[in-house]
């Protein structure tokens, strides 16, 4: 806590290129050592290293990890999160244009989410009532009859019989 509050007493004097240690940015974020290794292999951050090879990050990568977190909260994929962070600077601090544009497509992300939430729902609803399981029918188990193009009868069973196979 005492490292925190004299985090926090920096900030003032803070600039976006300052070089924080993992410690500091693990005390900022609350993101275990760990998970910053994966975001960086994952392209969503990037760190230097110092004389000695340990991490640094770029003071501005806060934001980074900040979006990151807020977007799995949002239940965003990561991949879609590294995508459009290769729109964004790395060496710079983003804009609030850029912050912007990337709240506007995961705004769009999540309506057509909801969109395909309430559908299900809806799906769920009716087969509860109706109970035929039918893969030819069922839009719930066989959207829109796809398993019809891998042939006739049990395909699941067959495809999971097919992996179980050693030859
Ligand atoms: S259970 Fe009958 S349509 Fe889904």
């Amino acid at each position: 806590m005492k490292f925190y509050a004299a985090a926090v007493s920096a900030e003032p004097f803070s600039h976006p290129n300052d070089l924080l240690t993992v410690r500091e940015v693990v005390a900022r974020t609350g993101v275990v050592p760990s998970a910053l290794r994966f975001y960086e292999a994952r392209g969503l951050i990037t760190a230097e290293r110092n004389r000695g090879n340990q991490r640094l990050y770029r003071r501005h990568m806060l934001r980074r990890i900040a979006l990151v977190l807020a977007a799995r909260r949002l239940g965003i994929p990561l991949a879609d999160v590294a995508e459009i962070f290769t729109t964004l600077p790395v060496d710079v601090p983003p804009s609030h244009r850029d912050w912007v544009r990337v709240s506007r497509i995961w705004k769009r992300q999540l309506a057509d989410q909801r969109r395909y939430l309430v559908n299900l729902e809806r799906q769920l609803t009716a087969c509860i009532g109706c109970g035929c399981l039918s893969m030819k029918l069922c839009d719930l188990l066989n959207p829109d009859d796809r398993l019809r193009a891998r042939g006739q009868g049990p395909v699941r069973l067959h495809d999971a019989s097919e992996r179980d196979d050693p030859a």
